[in-house]
Formats: structure tokens, sequence, C-alpha cells
């Protein structure tokens, strides 16, 4: 097969390093982030087009500093380095950072004094994003200087030797407004990739690798309804067809409408279809437990039996589909290492190892707003494309304390009407996320002449790109208005609601 155009990011721990493996794709390359300290083996094995050192929080003099293995510079590919990875080619190449006078935050205007190759066709002052305290007190030997600030007299670096280049600022972050083109300058000119990397061109290799990975054997998933698992199976069944059986269990922690919603969808595709209602045995399980942690572990379990139940069912079944994204795999590989289990996911976690499955993960190099467009691709409907995200462990985490049916019901019937508000207005799909929680207090309120002592609602709705940070929506007070007045109104055994307006961080976008 043809080699793929590949720019690698090495990692050095910045929060922007998803972003500009993102921004990349965005311009149709293929990129991929790897840990800054990958053996050269490794790194010449992925044939890069480019190279792309991300920032960082640490100083390239600090004892412990993390450091590249000098021969990526010898590899023959461009090398652009970012904000700390720009110190970084500065401390290897013999140049000296310091720590600078003044550190530098926020917007800054800079100037532009060399208007080759990476700043061609930009104007001479662009308004970038600064973020650092150390500066480059000297030039390693053959670089020049591109840009500078009034505060910065090294904003940009160039070698005049080989296509090694340096920004101090932030081309990733939508505050440099024009970042994307000079990325574009480095991947597509300097680098000189073709830009043709797109939802159908990963659709045919993806389909392609699974039929000679899976050869005639059999291919079990679990779908859950969402996004993800929808769109790895589609996949799969477009590689296998029929040798894939999908099992769809109902908890019944799921929303509203959900169970028949999505069997009526998934009836009509290309796989084993097995349905299992399993949410009086889920209900019976969760009965009295409180704390979210021990929720989320007894309905992994639970969920495990039931699904492995049905798979024995199926026969000799050799590989598992999971519907894995890139961010997912990112938090293994980062230089942060696996970040510490805040939330300990559901999912079907420890399956493949007890049943001793080969797993499938078709998506592990998608973002998610890319796993929708490949399944746009393959025709998965736009109603499951572009559901919100939904937590493994379902309502059971929005219901505050004590999973009952009769606070089911009260939950689902209040996210019902306030999803049906919002899709009526228009904002569903502007919103990352949003539903209702039920809280475990009680509050005093007024119906008629009588005094109520109910349950309280909280609504929540979020933007975020992927889910790691988010901001609460700015949703108009007349929809919030609707909402609150129709749960109140036909909800029995809510007499007040709540719109909560915290960030992610420092708050979660779950509730438990
Ligand atoms: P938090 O609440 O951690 O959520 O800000 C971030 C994203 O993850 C989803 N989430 C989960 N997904 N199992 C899942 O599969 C879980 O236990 C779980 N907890 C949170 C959440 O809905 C949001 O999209």
């Amino acid at each position: 097969m043809e080699q793929r155009e590949e720019i690698i990011v090495l990692d050095f721990g910045s929060q922007y390093t998803q972003l500009i493996a993102r921004r990349v794709r965005e311009l149709g390359v293929y990129s991929e982030i790897m840990p800054y300290h990958i053996s050269m083996a490794e790194l010449a094995a992925a044939h890069p087009r480019g190279i792309i050192l991300s920032g960082g929080p640490s100083s390239v003099y600090a004892d412990d500093a993390p450091l590249p293995h000098a021969g990526i510079f010898d590899l023959g590919c461009p090398v652009l380095g970012i904000c700390y990875g720009l110190q970084v080619i500065a401390h290897l190449l013999g140049g000296e950072v310091e720590r600078a006078p003044r550190r530098e935050y926020g917007r800054a205007d800079i100037e532009i004094d060399d208007h080759s190759d990476l700043f061609q066709n930009l104007a001479s002052h662009i308004d970038v994003w600064m973020s650092h305290s150390d500066h480059i007190t000297r030039l390693p030997r053959g670089f020049v200087v591109m840009a500078h600030t009034g505060n910065a007299p090294i904003a940009a670096i160039k070698s005049e030797e080989r296509p090694i280049y340096g920004l101090q600022f932030h081309p990733e972050v939508a505050h440099t407004p024009k970042g994307l083109e000079i990325l574009a300058n480095f991947v597509l000119k300097i680098a000189a990739c073709s830009g043709n990397w797109s939802a159908e061109a990963f659709v045919d290799s993806a389909v392609q690798e699974i039929r000679s990975a899976v050869g005639d054997k059999q291919v079990l998933c679990a779908l859950s309804g969402g996004v993800d698992s929808t769109v790895a199976a589609y996949l799969v069944a477009r590689a296998v067809g029929r040798q894939l059986t999908c099992v769809f269990v109902d908890t019944g922690l799921l929303r509203q409408g959900e169970a028949t919603q999505v069997c009526d969808f998934y009836r009509n595709a290309a796989f084993h279809f097995v349905f299992v209602d399993a949410s009086q045995r889920f209900l019976r399980r969760l009965a009295g437990i409180i704390d979210p942690e021990q929720k989320r572990k007894i309905i992994g379990e639970e969920f495990i039996r039931i699904f492995e139940e049905h798979a024995r069912k199926t026969g000799d079944i050799d590989y598992l589909v999971q519907g894995t994204l890139y961010p997912d795999v990112i938090e293994s590989v980062s230089v942060r290492g696996p970040s510490a289990t805040i939330k300990s996911h559901h999912n079907v976690g420890g399956l493949p190892d007890k049943m001793g499955l080969r797993l499938i993960e078709p998506l592990r190099q998608l973002f998610k707003d890319e796993v929708r467009r490949v399944g746009r691709e393959i025709g998965v409907p736009t109603e499951i494309l572009m559901r919100h995200p939904f937590p493994g462990p379902g309502l059971a985490v929005r219901i505050l304390g004590e999973i009952t049916q009769e606070r089911l019901h009260v939950l689902k019937a209040s996210d019902k009407i306030f999803i049906d508000e919002l899709q009526a207005n228009n904002i569903y799909d502007e919103v990352w996320q949003a539903f209702a929680i039920l809280l475990p207090i009680q509050t005093v309120g007024v119906m008629g002449d009588e005094r109520t002592y109910e349950n309280v609602i909280a609504l929540r709705a979020v933007t975020s790109m992927d889910g790691m940070t988010a901001d609460w929506a700015v949703i108009p007070h007349f929809v919030l208005a609707h909402s609150a007045n129709r749960i109140i109104n036909e909800v029995k055994g809510v007499n007040r609601v709540v719109y909560d307006i915290s960030s992610k961080p420092p708050s979660t976008i779950e509730w438990e």
C-alpha cells in the first residue's frame, strides 16, 4: 500500500498538543501524537513528512527537562517547534534559553521580518497567542530571526541550512487567527504534503485492514446506541458483513424512548443484531446503592455478565470491536502518562482478557468530529451521528442518590422535555451535551393552595471540543423558562428546576 503522508507531533505536555494534531488533520493530512521520548527507530519507521514539537510546561534548562533525541533533526524531514518546542530546538542545536524578565501571556502583535516559506502570504503584522516564561537569548548557529514583538526580539526563527523552524507563539489556537495559514505553510508547502487525507480515504483503508485482519473469523460488538460504537460497528460490517454480531443491552438506564428508537434503527443493519432487555436485572442490583463509583462498578460487572451470556450463544468468537477514539489513545501515550482515573469508565473494559478476544478498534486514530464524518460517509443516519455523548452507566450517574423505578421515571420525563425544547429551538446541535439531573434533596414549593415538598431537577448544557474541558452553555432565557415550566407542570414529583452554570474544570460535565 502507498505510504500515507503523516505529520508527527511530539508531545512535551502542552494542553494544546491535541489541538495541533487536529489542525493538521483539518488541512487534510494525517497527524499522530507521539511522546517526546519515542525512539529514533520508531520515529523513522513512521516515515513522517514533518515533525512538530509541541509546547510544554517545562524549562529546557531544568535538570529533568523533557528532551527528544537530537537525531530528529537529521531525519531529513522538516521540523517545526512551537513555544517549548522552539526552545528545545534552540537548546539542542547550541543556542541559549533563559528565564524571561517578564512572562508573556496572552495576545501579542508580531511583526514579520521574513516573509519566505513559513510566513508566505501573510501581512506584516499579525495577532498571535503567547504563553511562555522562557525565551531564547542566543540563536543556534545558522539560525535567523523571522519575526519579533515589542517584548520578544525572537518570536520566530528558522535555520538557513535545514528546514527547521520555531515559533514562540501558538499557531494552533483560535486566538492566533492566521495560525492555520502558518501551519498550512509548514505542512503543505515546506513538508510538501498533498492534503488528500479524507473520511473517504479513511473508510477505504479501514475496511481493507479489518478484512485482512479478521479473515473468516467471527466478530462481536457491544452497541450502546451512541455515535462511536455505531460507527465502529458499521465500518466492521462493511468489511465483514454478517460475521459481525452486535449485542445491544437495555440497562433500563437509557433515556426515554431510546431503546426502541435504537433497536428500530439497528434491525435494518448489515450485521446480526441481538437485543437484550435487562432493565429489571440492573434495577435489582442497584437497589440501595448511593455511591457513584459503586454504581459504575456494579453496572460494569452486570453488563459484562449479560454480554458474556449472549456472546456464548453466538458460537466461536475471535474478535471484539470497541469504539475507542484517539483522545483515549493519546491519554495513555502522552508524556503525562495515563491520567489519574477520576471516574472509572465503564464501556466493556476487562472483557477482551476475560474472554480471550482480540480487539478491533477501527476508530482509534480519529477525533469525535472525524468519527461523525466517517459515519456520514458510510450511511449512519444523522439522528445517531448528532446524538450527544452519553455515559456508559447512563442515567445511574444522573440520579444522585438511590436509583428506583419512580426516580428513573421523574428523570427520564424531565430530560425528555429539556431535550425536546432544545431541539425545537435549534439548540441541540449547538451544544456538546445537554441533560437533566435528579438531585437527592427535596424543597418546599406551593402548587394551587397546597404546600409541596418535592424533587429538584438540575439542567445542564455545555459546549466543548472533546469533553476534556467544557463551558456551560448560554441558553436563551425563554428556552430555560419554558423547559422549567413544562417540567414542573408535566412531571409529577418535581417542584423546582435549576440551571447549572459551572465550567469544567473545576466541575465535571456529569454530576457523579
Ligand atoms: P466528565 O463528567 O468526566 O465527563 O466531565 C466527560 C465526558 O465523559 C462522559 N462520561 C462517561 N462516559 N462512562 C462513559 O462511558 C462513564 O462512566 C462516564 N462518566 C462521564 C460524560 O458524559 C462526558 O461526555
